[in-house]
């Protein structure tokens, strides 16, 4: 009896653990409402990381740490995001800090971009942030998520970092070069062109692998 009893309890606190993780969500739109289609690259970032470093692995030279938190206060869920410099990779001192009420349409300038250029035919980027247990992506997108787990083939939400959504068909351009996102039957493709004749579509589907030294990453659709 006393034996069911302590397992009750270790049941129900390991219980609370996993449910006490949880997810900022960024849901991109190109209008201040969001409510035309979602479209624009978004993120889904697991608050349960203190500190995450290049979100989104940006190509940016010297990409800076981020991180994503919330609080409840009175009856309002605020949300936090926060960078600091690259070289604070404990998130000690903050640069700028951002604050969010749960479910509101708020401009995203401040996310760091995916890819290293300009999306064509989008001049604003505006997100529906939201704190969720489980991610939220935008439908039609290709999702790249980066997940702590040094095993190998071990992916699950519970390990997720973070998610870099891209919807199908958005397309940047850096000078000569540019890329385009595109889905098909559930697998992620990039189509690159150097001055739009010199063109290459490249299959990046990747079941949980191991991609780098220590994140396991999964891309699809
Ligand atoms: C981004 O693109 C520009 C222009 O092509 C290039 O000069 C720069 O080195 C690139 N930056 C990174 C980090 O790849
Ligand atoms: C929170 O409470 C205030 C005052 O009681 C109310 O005006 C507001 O609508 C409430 N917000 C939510 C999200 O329930
Ligand atoms: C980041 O830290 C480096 C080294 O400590 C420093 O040289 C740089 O100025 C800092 N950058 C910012 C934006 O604070
Ligand atoms: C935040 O908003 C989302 C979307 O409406 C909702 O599902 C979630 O329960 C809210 N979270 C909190 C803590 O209020
Ligand atoms: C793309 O790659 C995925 C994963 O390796 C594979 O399952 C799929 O068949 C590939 N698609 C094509 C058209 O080759």
């Amino acid at each position: 009896m006393k034996i069911l009893f302590t397992l009750l309890i270790i049941l129900s606190t390991f219980n609370c653990l996993v449910k006490s993780q949880k997810f900022i969500n960024f849901v991109p739109y190109q209008d201040y409402e969001c409510t035309t289609n979602s479209y624009g690259f978004g993120y889904s970032i697991s608050t349960s990381q203190e500190c995450i470093y290049n979100l989104g692995n940006g190509p940016s030279n010297k990409p800076l740490s981020y991180s994503a938190s919330w609080e409840t206060f009175q009856n309002e869920t605020y949300l936090y995001f926060k960078t600091y410099n690259y070289t604070d990779t404990a998130c000690q001192s903050p640069l700028e800090q951002y604050s969010m009420q749960n479910n509101s349409c708020s401009p995203s300038v401040f996310l760091p971009t995916p890819f290293n250029g300009t999306i064509v035919g989008s001049e604003y980027q505006y997100s529906l942030i939201s704190l969720t247990d489980e991610p939220v992506y935008s439908p039609n997108s290709l999702v790249f998520s980066q997940y702590q787990q040094p095993d190998f083939n071990v992916c699950s939400n519970g390990d997720l970092l973070f998610s870099t959504t891209v919807s199908n068909g958005l397309k940047t351009v850096n000078g000569e070069y540019s890329t385009s996102y595109i889905c098909n039957n559930n697998n992620a493709y990039l189509y690159n062109c150097i001055d739009r004749v010199n063109c290459k579509l490249s299959n990046i589907t990747l079941s949980c692998n191991q991609a780098g030294n220590i994140n396991n990453q999964v891309n699809y659709c």
